[in-house]
């Protein structure tokens, strides 16, 4: 059989993973990637071409003669990239623009989920805390404010409408927060590993969200019942959106409130979750590239992805100024060393400048350990941490602590 040309678009950490992962399938005949990053540049071949230029990828994808487009970030999808490729004919993981809106606006996702009976957090009339106000599109994971103050309804109002969207008003719900995903053929679901995912930017979960500071998996007493799970959510989701026309082909990620009367759905994307990807790739056993085609191919029927024992445990190093910016130029140093002491580390925003490792976004890297137990892949992650400098650099110390621990915290 003829090995399978594959291209990832995408240049983050969440893409890092996902070459990373599909550079191990004996299916794989090419590893392709636009932008890509220069992790991934150390796995398949990078071109530069954006992930938003649509036209510039159905060329690069038509020159390489690409049998499978593996789409990363949720802006592309949102915008039509994946229905530009298909209509070309080109094999596609990532749901078109119509499904992509489940992520792209909270009011529509909030309409499918009422109509395919899957509980959400409910939405109120008007922004008195307590509640979370969120702006209704696409935000990089920056767009929801927690509000317990007045002073705080205030500002996120502000902060929320400079992002231009509508506002969506929620109750703020006071519970365990989970990860689901599940690969997508339009009709099928197939479960992967559950992630917990430190959204705050320090430690003990205080200042501003961020689109994820770090991230374990297994998480427990939701693992072992995530197929129920995806039953209850996604399910329903995607046989909605089927029966609308607009089928979900892809990555569905729940984000899930745990409270004590069930599973309460307070967000859902269109692709997989960074960092969660960086900790939910390394556990899957078996072989991501023909799961990945068959989504992308209507032919999920039948397939399932076996999940390690191991656990795995990711830590951001951001920019000293993330969330608020990024930074460019700086030298990072001992990335080598800490693969040396057995971590993974996934680059997120990193560039090479004549030759040299530097600083190009706001999270920079993902350090990723893996272990028979949370607290082992957590020591190792963090051990790899210890061995990465780059001027400013700023990481939560408490990733995964509470569960290392055998309490949760999240
Ligand atoms: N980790 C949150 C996200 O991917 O949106």
């Amino acid at each position: 059989m003829r090995g399978v040309k594959v291209l990832v678009v995408g240049s983050g950490g969440r893409e890092h993973a996902l070459a990373w992962k599909l550079s191990q399938s004996p299916q794989l005949e090419a590893l392709h990637c636009a932008p890509g990053n220069p992790g991934m540049a150390s796995l398949g071949n990078c071109h530069p071409v954006r992930a938003d230029d649509a036209e510039g990828l159905l060329a690069l994808a038509g020159a390489l003669e690409t049998d499978l487009v593996v789409v990363g970030p949720e802006a592309p999808l949102v915008a039509g990239l994946a229905d530009h490729l298909r209509r070309a004919g080109i094999a596609v993981f990532g749901p078109g623009g119509d499904a992509a809106r489940i992520e792209g606006s909270k009011t529509f996702a909030k309409e499918v989920m009422a109509a395919a009976g899957v509980r959400a957090t409910p939405t109120l009339p008007i922004a008195r805390p307590p509640c979370v106000i969120k702006a209704d599109g696409l935000a990089a994971g920056k767009g929801a404010f927690v509000c317990r103050t007045k002073e705080e309804v205030d500002n996120a109002i502000a902060r929320a409408s400079e992002l231009g969207e509508s506002l969506v008003i929620e109750e703020l719900v006071d519970a365990q927060e989970v990860s689901i995903f599940a690969l997508c053929d339009g009709r099928e679901v197939v479960p992967l590993p559950a992630a917990q995912d430190y959204k705050r930017v320090g430690d003990g979960d205080t200042g501003p969200n961020t689109g994820g500071m770090g991230c374990y998996s297994p998480f427990p007493g939701v693992s072992e019942r995530v197929g129920e799970l995806v039953e209850a959510i996604h399910r329903p989701v995607v046989t909605e959106l089927a029966r609308r026309g607009t089928p979900f082909v892809g990555a569905l990620y729940a984000g899930v409130f745990l409270t004590d009367d069930g599973p309460l759905v307070f967000e859902f994307n269109c692709r997989f979750g960074d960092p969660e990807t960086q900790v939910i790739l390394p556990r899957i056993d078996g072989d991501l590239l023909p799961a990945l085609a068959a989504a992308a191919g209507g032919a999920l029927t039948g397939v399932s992805l076996a999940e390690s024992d191991d656990a795995a445990v990711t830590v951001a190093m951001a920019a000293g100024s993330y969330p608020e910016r990024g930074d460019a130029g700086a030298p990072i140093d001992g990335v080598e060393e800490a693969e040396s002491a057995g971590t993974v580390v996934f680059h997120a925003g990193t560039a090479l400048r004549e030759g040299r490792l530097v600083t190009n976004g706001g999270r920079i890297l993902n350090v990723t350990g893996l272990g028979n137990s949370i607290a082992e892949a957590r020591d190792k992650a963090y051990a790899g941490v210890e061995r990465i400098h780059f001027e400013g650099c700023r990481y939560r110390t408490d990733i995964a602590l509470g569960v290392a621990e055998g309490a949760h915290v999240g």
